[in-house]
């Protein structure tokens, strides 16, 4: 099952990155273009926040059952830069990061057929962009 898992977590992440990035693009576009939000640019806010959700859900399961979670998690664990990262830094601040993308969805669905729809994604697709950049373990990503 960890295997499973964590393989499913690993190429899970293309596709976070991939909807996300996307959303975020769409969204600052249809914003530096004056346009107005629609139906199309909400559902391309899903692109993002699907694959986000299911991540998270993976992530959370992941850090019961992988050893470089909760069972790892110690004072020491603590001093060392890339257990901290596993342990509280991953889980945090991708937690927050799928936080900031739902309450970006939720409100700019509500913005439909005006033109903050798109300023309501940007920022918050953005700062969860940015989050969940800053703590990828890329190290053992992308080998
Ligand atoms: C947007 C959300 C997330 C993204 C994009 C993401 C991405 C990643 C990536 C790329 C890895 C490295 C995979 C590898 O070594 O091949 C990883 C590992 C891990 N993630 Fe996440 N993650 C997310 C959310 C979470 C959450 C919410 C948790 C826990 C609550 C979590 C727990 C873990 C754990 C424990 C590992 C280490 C797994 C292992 O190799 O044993 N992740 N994550």
């Amino acid at each position: 099952m960890y295997t499973g898992l964590q393989h499913a977590h690993s190429g899970l992440a293309y596709l976070v990155l991939l909807g996300v990035a996307i959303s975020f693009i769409a969204a600052l576009a249809g914003l530096l273009g004056g346009k107005t939000f629609t139906d199309k640019n909400r559902k391309l806010g899903l692109l993002g926040l699907i694959p986000t959700h299911l991540q998270w859900v993976i992530g959370l399961i992941l850090y019961f059952v992988s050893p470089l979670g909760l069972n790892s998690a110690s004072g020491a664990a603590m001093k060392d830069a890339t257990t901290r990262l596993y342990v509280l830094e991953h889980p945090l601040m991708m937690v927050l990061a799928v936080i900031l993308i739902t309450i970006g969805y939720s409100k700019a669905k509500r913005q439909v057929g005006t033109n903050t729809g798109f300023k309501t994604m940007t920022i918050f697709y953005g700062l969860g962009l940015i989050l969940i950049l800053s703590r990828i373990p890329w190290n053992a990503w992308l080998v």
